[in-house]
Order: structure tokens, then sequence, then C-alpha cells
């Protein structure tokens, strides 16, 4: 029998407000610290739904964005990392095509209610001060 105790889950943090996510629009990015190093990550809207990943692409471990909170292809289809334009769906992270492999994006779980969008740290992605 393991010892093991439940993660308890962590309380939501605010990140922004539903209108600065416009329908496939720039992104929101924000400083986090994953395995306690500074990575950063980004939140947009795509289908009417806010999705959030690392920005951290998964076929080197770079930041993906075109300028800062631009990650969406020319046709804005798809998050299309910027350095060698692997190619990933919106909605899920999944690696659609180029040099990403099965791993896809790390997905940071997000919650959207009376107007604000709020990110849910886990255990292994915390809070970073913002610089
Ligand atoms: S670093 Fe993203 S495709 Fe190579």
């Amino acid at each position: 029998m393991s010892d093991a105790k439940p993660q308890a889950p962590q309380d939501p943090l605010p990140l922004c407000a539903s209108d600065d996510l416009q329908e496939r629009g720039k992104a929101h990015t924000f400083h986090v610290l994953q395995y306690r190093q500074p990575a950063s990550a980004f939140a947009l809207r795509f289908d009417g739904q806010v999705v959030a990943y690392l920005n951290r692409c998964a076929h080197v471990p770079t930041e993906m964005d075109w300028q800062e909170g631009e990650f969406l292809d020319g046709d804005k289809q798809y998050i299309m990392c910027s350095i060698h334009g692997a190619v990933y769906d919106p909605l899920t992270g999944r690696c659609v095509s180029g040099m990403c492999g099965r791993i896809g994006l790390t997905k940071i779980e997000v919650e959207e209610r009376e107007g604000q969008v709020y990110w849910y740290p886990s255990r292994d992605t915390q809070p970073a001060f913002e610089p």
C-alpha cells in the first residue's frame, strides 16, 4: 500500500480579463516556474475556448512565438512554432505536423467565468513573479 497522499487541487489564479483574449487573436503571455525553473506560458482564445500552454516547443525546448503573443499561423488555424515550423492543434496542443513528435505542448488548466480567466497551478507548474 502506498503512502502517497493525493495532491490537493490548487486554487485558481487570475490571469487576465476575458475581453483581453479575442478569437484567434494575440495571446496573453505570463511567467511560471516549471519544475522550479523560470518559463513562459500563454493563453489564447480559439473557437471560443480559452486554452493555455507552456511556451515551449516539443522539438527544441524554446519559445515559439513569432512576436510576443503571436502563436498562430498565417491562416489562424494552428499554433505554429516560429523556429522550424512545428504545427500544433490549438485546442489540444497535440502535434499536427513538423518536428514535434508525439509529445505536443504542455497544457495549463484554465477556467473562464464572470469575465475573468483563471489558471490552475499544478505540482509541476507554479506561479512566478512577473519580472
Ligand atoms: S524549435 Fe519548434 S519546430 Fe524546432
